[in-house]
């Protein structure tokens, strides 16, 4: 069996604390790290490194765990670039661009739809992501949806069935009608490529009945739960999520103290919700951050991730999102790197990635830069030199 190790390691992120290292992100220096069928097999003091048949030189860099990016939209045909220039001239945001990109992406080809899924997916590869989640929601359609799920489960395990994104111009004024294609074929048609169900609870998609209705049938058709709530204004979205135990609430941009509350309730459980913040969405729609700080301080669990998509968010960075987070949301660099990498694993319930230890999956970044610092403090700057993913090396990026 092929061994690798990976020596000369500036800093070693492990995100595991228990194992001796410093601070929350357990950082670790003067080691190397031994990689073997895909799997991390031996971390410990470089001078006692096992040989192996293969060795990556990280030339002083620091090693992290390959960004978990919990919650991206990459199924979809054409852009919406005017939309975005129109609101950087004062127009708001409101979401109804989406019905812009779903005739788009219903008239596209399995192998346009395809090509978009694998570009996004390779260009957030070479920026360190190596777990993404990637949802269905532009086809509303039981064909259109279905065929997203399938085109996305050929690149991720972790797929989103994101019916309930808004009601379609066919279903206008008809969304209890709509609700009920969600619930039965379009559900049925999607959960064989689905693991989770997510629905867009905020006034003008989905409301709390239509959201508990499909979240229940989801979860009894065997999906994990998550949700987008309080985007754009308060409502009941994430009080929702934590009470059905859903693995993560997403965006959560305006929140009252009760779901502050109850989202630091749920963070002491064995099966905590998520608080997963989307600082792309704010950036790209002009609109204020979530308050990172009052989440962090209640105790709550937070996880970064770009909400990749064509309308609020067309990015596929991770470190951008880090530099967001401390910039703008007054996270430490610590809290945002680890938000991004174990927070998103704990989105998505996967104790396998988002972490370096043995046993884990051999999934990785090494920058050219000797700390996880200087993701934030170099903003913008091409910092991931190589990733490792499932322990293969995905060549100079
Ligand atoms: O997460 N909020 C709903 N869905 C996406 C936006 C989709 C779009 O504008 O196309 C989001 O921001
Ligand atoms: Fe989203």
């Amino acid at each position: 069996m092929s061994s690798l190790l990976v020596d000369n390691i500036g800093e070693l992120v492990t995100n595991v604390p228990a194992a001796g290292g410093d601070g929350p992100l357990g950082l670790r220096r003067g080691v190397a790290l031994l990689v073997e069928a895909g799997r991390v097999v031996w971390i410990g003091p470089a001078r006692y490194a096992p040989a192996a048949d293969r060795r990556i030189d990280a030339e002083g860099g620091a090693v992290l765990p390959g960004f978990v990016d919990s919650h991206a939209h990459l199924v979809f045909a054409g852009d919406r670039a005017a939309e975005f220039a129109a609101r950087m001239a004062g127009e708001p945001y409101t979401g109804g661009g989406i019905r812009t990109t779903v005739g788009a992406t219903r008239a596209a080809s399995d192998d346009d739809l395809r090509d978009t899924v694998h570009r996004l997916r390779d260009e957030a590869m070479r920026q360190g992501t190596t777990t993404m989640e990637i949802k269905s929601g532009y086809g509303l359609t039981v064909a259109d949806e279905a065929r997203s799920l399938r085109i996305a489960a050929e690149v991720t395990a972790e797929t989103t069935f994101l019916g309930a994104h808004v009601v379609p111009a066919e279903y206008a004024g008809r969304p209890d009608d709509y609700v009920g294609l969600v619930c039965g074929p379009m559900l049925t048609a999607a959960a064989p490529y689905a693991r989770w169900v997510d629905v867009f609870c905020e006034r003008g998609a989905f409301d709390a009945d239509h959201t508990r209705a499909i979240l229940t049938v989801g979860q009894a058709a065997g999906l994990g739960l998550r949700l987008h709530a309080n985007q754009l204004g308060p409502g009941p979205g994430v009080r929702l999520g934590v009470e059905l135990g859903a693995a993560s609430v997403d965006h959560c941009t305006h929140l009252s103290d009760a779901d502050v509350d109850a989202l630091a309730g749920s963070a002491t459980t064995t099966d905590p919700t998520v608080a997963t913040l989307l600082p792309g969405a704010e950036f790209s729609t002009r609109s204020p951050y979530p308050d990172a700080r009052r989440l962090l301080d209640a105790g709550v669990t937070v996880a970064l991730a770009t909400d990749c998509n064509p309308g609020s968010s067309y990015t596929s960075s991770m470190p951008f999102c880090v530099t967001l987070a401390v910039r703008e949301m007054r996270m430490t660099p610590a809290e945002a790197v680890w938000a991004a990498t174990a927070g998103g694993a704990q989105a998505l319930r996967r104790t396998d990635v988002g972490v370096l230890r043995p046993g884990v999956r051999a999934d990785l970044m090494i920058l050219d830069a000797p700390s996880h610092l200087h993701l934030a403090y170099r903003p913008g700057v091409p910092l991931v030199r190589q990733v490792l993913h499932n322990g293969v090396p995905q060549c100079r990026l």
